[in-house]
């Protein structure tokens, strides 16, 4: 599929964001894993999370979906069937991570297999734990498949340090030490999203976390329930912020926007992105609405704003990990040198992002430099009012088979002098199948050509 985005149309309506992918992920392997039928309302339909629907078919968890609201029956940890071939995870190294977890509990036979993207993606970060654990667990270099063996003797406790901060290495981790015969207890030198805690603890699970006082470092630890039992989850799930970012990006970059966004995700350890584009003068007015199942939420409204540079490091990198390629977009818009560093993480993701975004935004004009940990950015925007994108000349680029530079890199076309069209911009729909239909209700110029 080719998505072309012309520059112009100011954005202006209301929307509600597809449910959090990450939410939707641990919801759905959560519920199977407790006892009766649960209810998520708003759950994310897209490439990740059916992959993570099929595996639960494939483990003998039954479900159903009526429009986004997504019905599972549980059938508790020693209820999961070992699957009678690999599993496809698909591209989904969410769904890859937290299964594993889920099957070391569970401590049935089973391979975990995905896409050669995923089959790239490093996997030696969960091995290693698992197998201190006492999990039988391999996997050559360290990479998919991976090929869990029954297990017959109990887990052991597990204290661990992660050498990066990683919440899908910790919920992976969490889930087995649901299962352990002792406490689990983790330590990430990073603030980590906490989707995991916080749903296992509204479900009752003992799961405390806490920054360690004179350190940078957070620590996490979970008691094993004892028998174990989770009751069913019931609740509609909040706007996922990580879809929302290019929305966001979007109304700021485009003059004359106004974009309201509905009960979107306000959890802190995901809010990271919010806070740098504040501090590059972006007019964005949150109002928190409450909380569901534990995770905070509210609305933002933004108003096209003119931006200006700004530096992301440390922990606000963790803080906002899915959302450089839309910040690198909101940067070529800005005035001044935007910088991020310490964010060697992005070279592990979909893509390598560091080498993405600037190989991709280069092609736009954009005068964007790659560092070991991070890029520059040599923004256009205008010092008096309004961004004037003048940066971006727009032109054809490319995915890299991942779907946040797809979508990122399609909302620069709002902001260049001429259209730019993504190429492969399939991939998409992994995460936000209707950000094309999305971005069109919203007042802007989207062409979609398949084949
Ligand atoms: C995710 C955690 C992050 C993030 C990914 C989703 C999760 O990955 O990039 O999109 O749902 O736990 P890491 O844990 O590898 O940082």
């Amino acid at each position: 599929m080719r998505l072309t985005v012309q520059p112009g149309n100011p954005l202006r309506g209301e929307i509600t964001p597809p449910g959090d992918k990450s939410i939707s992920h641990r919801a759905a392997l959560i519920a199977a894993l407790a006892a009766g039928e649960s209810r998520l309302g708003n759950f994310l339909l897209a490439g990740v999370t059916r992959s993570m629907l099929d595996a639960l078919t494939a483990l003998g968890v039954t479900w159903e979906l009526d429009g986004a609201t997504l019905s599972v029956q549980g059938v508790g940890l020693t209820g999961l069937r070992p699957p009678s071939a690999p599993i496809d995870c698909g591209h989904s190294a969410t769904t890859m991570r937290l299964l594993a977890g889920a099957l070391a509990a569970a401590g049935i036979p089973a391979v975990l297999d995905g896409s050669p993207g995923l089959r790239r993606r490093p996997m030696e970060r969960i091995i290693e734990p698992l197998r201190k654990m006492g999990v039988p667990v391999s996997a050559e270099n360290g990479r998919a498949p991976l090929v869990f063996s029954r297990r017959e003797a109990p887990l052991e406790p597990l204290e661990y340090a992660l050498p990066v901060p990683s919440a899908q290495v910790k919920s992976c981790l969490l889930l087995a030490g649901l299962a352990a015969g002792g406490s689990t207890t983790l330590t990430e030198p990073g603030p980590s999203r906490d989707h995991t805690e916080r749903m296992l603890h509204s479900l009752g699970v003992n799961v405390v976390s806490a920054k360690r006082s004179g350190s940078l470092s957070y620590t996490t630890c979970l008691a094993p329930p004892r028998p174990f039992s989770l009751p069913p989850l019931k609740f509609t799930l909040p706007g996922d912020i990580s879809a929302a970012a290019f929305l966001i990006v979007a109304a700021l970059i485009t003059p004359g926007s106004q974009l309201l966004l509905r009960d979107v995700l306000l959890n802190p350890t995901r809010t990271g992105f919010l806070d740098a584009l504040l501090a590059m003068g972006a007019d964005l007015r949150i109002s928190p609405a409450g909380e569901r199942q534990g995770e905070p939420l509210g609305d933002i409204l933004v108003l096209a704003s003119p931006l200006r540079a700004t530096h992301v490091s440390g922990s606000l990198v963790v803080r906002m990990i899915d959302e450089f390629p839309a910040l690198a977009v909101a940067a070529a818009c800005a005035r001044g040198q935007t910088v991020v560093s310490d964010a060697q993480e992005l070279r592990y993701k979909e893509s390598d992002r560091i080498n993405a975004i600037c190989t991709e935004l280069q092609l736009l004009g954009v005068r964007a430099q790659e560092t070991p940990d991070g890029f520059t950015i040599s923004g256009g925007g205008s010092s008096q009012g309004e961004s004037s994108g003048r940066a971006l000349r727009g032109g054809e680029v490319a995915s890299h088979g991942d779907h946040r530079l797809a979508m990122a890199l399609a909302v620069a076309g709002l902001a260049s002098s001429e259209p730019v069209t993504v190429q492969s911009a399939e991939i998409l729909s992994e995460s936000f199948p209707d950000f094309p239909a999305a971005l069109k209700s919203l007042g802007a110029q989207v062409q979609v050509e398949h084949g």
